[in-house]
């Protein structure tokens, strides 16, 4: 069964370690971070944003597709099937649909605004037991289609939407979508405590998660992140050793079209990547 991502967010922030968010695109993404989050014990957020959404032919079919392999798989562990950079109507289909967290990215809009929206959205997402994400600062680069400048986010205008009820709060720290450049500055720990102070005991979410270093990840977890988004990383996973496997020519052996077998190298290499991000975070063992 789906679960928010309230308690398993809270449980982190106590324990000091963090709950990753993999994105999903398929069914093999689907079941390779499933199938790693059960193995080794871990709760998980599977995250989809509105352009994966739209990819995989709706909410609905998503819903449907991950409550089926929670059953199909026998996947106990606590599962949040969280919507990710929602616009505001986004945020509300996905509830309909059956979700059990969304993210509000309100970002791009004057704080007086952001925090109208996700008054609203808390209020009726909190009334069916499912957790939000709001989100101040913005997180630099692209995220399917959502682009952003890379602001750090203001303390004080942290602590007005984490007032509003919010489960979880992204907060722009110098985090950045996609790969980080060779002249990327590194996450700002000075302004990371400022928001951790002003907010409390909010749980903090950090996106960008892929390539950034160990130290900067622990370090992050040691100032209240207790959720962190990954994405490209998997990606990137997938497609190498995909390209391996075709550059070898397997698929032209015996029936190694077949794409049980062509996708198995990806699959395996997501399943991986998962373990080693669930290893880092801390989160093995925390089901
Ligand atoms: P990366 O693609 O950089 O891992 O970021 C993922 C993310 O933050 C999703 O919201």
């Amino acid at each position: 069964m789906l679960v928010s991502a309230k308690e398993m967010l809270n449980k982190a922030r106590d324990g000091k370690y963090a709950v990753g968010q993999f994105n999903i695109n398929n069914l093999e993404w689907t079941k390779a971070i499933l199938l790693t989050a059960q193995e080794n014990n871990s709760p998980v957020i599977l995250g989809v944003s509105e352009g994966a959404g739209k990819y995989m032919g709706g909410y609905d079919a998503i819903v449907g597709m991950v409550n089926g392999l929670i059953k199909g798989l026998n996947i106990t562990v606590p599962v949040a099937l969280h919507l990710d950079h929602g616009s505001f109507e986004g945020a509300y289909k996905c509830i309909e649909a059956g979700f059990s967290s969304v993210m509000f990215d309100g970002s791009h809009y004057a704080i007086e605004e952001n925090i109208e929206k996700s008054t609203k959205l808390i209020a009726d997402a909190n009334a069916k037991g499912i957790s939000v994400e709001c989100e101040v600062g913005s997180i630099g680069g692209e995220e399917d289609g959502v682009v952003g400048a890379g602001e750090i986010a203001d303390p004080a205008e942290c602590k007005q939407i984490a007032d509003l009820g919010t489960t979880m709060l992204a907060a722009g720290i110098g985090n950045i979508h996609g790969k980080y450049p060779a002249n990327w500055a590194g996450l700002d720990f000075n302004a990371l405590a400022k928001i951790k102070e002003a907010v409390g005991d909010m749980p903090l979410v950090l996106h960008g998660g892929t390539g950034i270093p160990e130290d900067m990840i622990k370090k992050a977890i040691s100032l209240g992140v207790a959720k962190i988004n990954v994405n490209t990383e998997c990606q990137l996973a997938f497609a190498e050793a995909t390209r391996k496997y075709i550059e070898a020519g397997k698929d032209l052996e015996g029936k190694g079209f077949d794409p049980r077998k062509l996708l198995a190298p990806g699959f395996e290499a997501i399943k991986a990547t998962v373990k080693e991000k669930m290893e880092l975070f801390g989160s093995v063992n925390q089901a």
